[in-house]
């Protein structure tokens, strides 16, 4: 019932948008109206904040199909729980409340800021610095990369409190885009995900109350990677939609397209592709959906098994959207079809929240 009512709701007010989104690389505002007028912008807020209180299955299954019609769309409720799941995982009942309640209204976006110019998959050798100054923190530092910037009211931040000890030096923080002090850089040009702003973060002495430390001092950095234990997963269905949505096109195509006298489905070299393709998706999708069972129950190998679930759906996405290109031949490489912007989407997914190679280090270090 869920995927047939977040489908229906994508392709009625989220699809038609999709190419002109991507075209004027602009926030998809009608997305984000239908997604909140609907309660599905941030669904995994537990009900005692006024949430949907979706389970990580439910959650994955709305990103997917959001991100079957607009992977751009799909990054707000992804990007809520990012932003937001470092409060839910270790902040006071007080944060909770603060944050979780306007987020579950629809009254501000979160973003999360972990990622800085020279620290990307070396997240730990971050240099945003938090300064305490009796009852404030005081913050200073650019943070890179950081989707839906602008657009978000709410931070996560996870800057230095002790330099000496690496990650156990790490705090994480709630910064809201009223804070004196915060601005933002360009967005950035980029090759996909063109509706989602990637802008940077400055903080420039940011200085926010004490109770806006997330979780005690120094525990910012195990904070930020259990947040991605559980939100790869998000990421992993983000690709499985942006693949379902490209299969679904190309499957439409080859039926009306004809060559040499037949509808090119009848070639059995195209049915050999889109069998390839439907398999490779339903894979990823089991083990996305297995992960996100693991997600809710809190198992053990949730490490493993989010870093596996991004890893291979990302991978299977970008085999696919570039198959489906393929099969539409001269016409899947225009903007006139929506396949290479899908293609160009599904690039991204192997990048962030750890790079497909840092999965295979999570994975390795994390072995069953
Ligand atoms: N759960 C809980 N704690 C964890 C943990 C986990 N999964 N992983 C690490 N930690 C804690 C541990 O306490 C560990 O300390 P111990 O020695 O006591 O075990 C401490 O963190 C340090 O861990 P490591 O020694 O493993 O740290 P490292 O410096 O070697 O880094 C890494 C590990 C996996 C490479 C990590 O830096 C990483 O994941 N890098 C990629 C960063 C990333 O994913 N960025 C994504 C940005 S967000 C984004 O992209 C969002 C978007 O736009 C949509």
């Amino acid at each position: 019932m869920l995927r047939e009512s977040v489908r229906a709701l994508a392709e009625a007010k989220i699809a038609p948008f999709a190419a002109a989104v991507d075209e004027e690389a602009r926030f998809p505002q009608e997305a984000h109206d239908a997604l909140v007028a609907n309660d599905l912008h941030a669904v995994h807020v537990p009900e005692s904040y006024g949430g949907a209180g979706a389970d990580a299955l439910a959650t994955v299954i709305v990103i997917e199909e959001v991100a079957r019609v607009c992977a751009s769309s799909s990054l707000i409720p992804a990007v809520n729980k990012l932003g937001s799941l470092p409060v839910i995982l270790s902040g006071s009942e007080e944060l909770k409340k603060k944050y979780m309640t306007p987020l579950a209204k629809g009254d501000g976006m979160f973003s999360y800021c972990l990622s800085e110019p020279d620290a990307g998959s070396d997240a730990a050798g971050m240099k945003t610095k938090a300064v305490r100054d009796g009852d404030y923190w005081v913050l200073n530092g650019v943070k890179r990369w950081i989707t839906n910037a602008g657009v978000s009211e709410y931070y996560t931040v996870m800057a230095v409190t002790d330099p000496e000890k690496r990650s156990k030096g790490i705090s994480a923080f709630v910064v809201e885009k009223s804070d004196p002090g915060v601005s933002f850089g360009a967005p950035e040009k980029k090759l996909g995900i063109k509706g989602s702003p990637t802008r940077e973060v400055y903080l420039d002495n940011v200085r926010i109350p004490a109770d806006r430390m997330i979780g005690a001092e120094g525990t910012g950095f195990a904070t930020a990677m259990k947040t991605l234990d559980h939100t790869r997963i998000t990421i992993a269905a983000q690709a499985l939609g942006i693949a379902q949505g490209a299969l679904d096109y190309a499957k439409g195509y080859v039926q009306e397209r004809k060559q040499f006298g037949k509808p090119i489905a009848d070639f059995q070299g195209v049915q050999f592709m889109l069998a390839d393709m439907a398999m490779k998706i339903e894979a990823a999708r089991q083990l996305t959906y297995a992960a996100a069972a693991k997600s809710e129950r809190g198992d053990k190998d949730l490490t493993f098994q989010g870093a596996a679930a991004k890893c291979f759906a990302s991978d299977v996405a970008m085999e696919v959207t570039t198959d489906a290109v393929q099969l539409l031949g001269g016409y899947g490489y225009t903007r006139d079809y929506p396949v290479e912007r899908m293609m160009r989407d599904a690039k991204i997914t192997q990048i962030y929240e750890g790079t497909n190679q840092i999965q295979r280090i999570v994975m390795a270090r994390n072995l069953p």
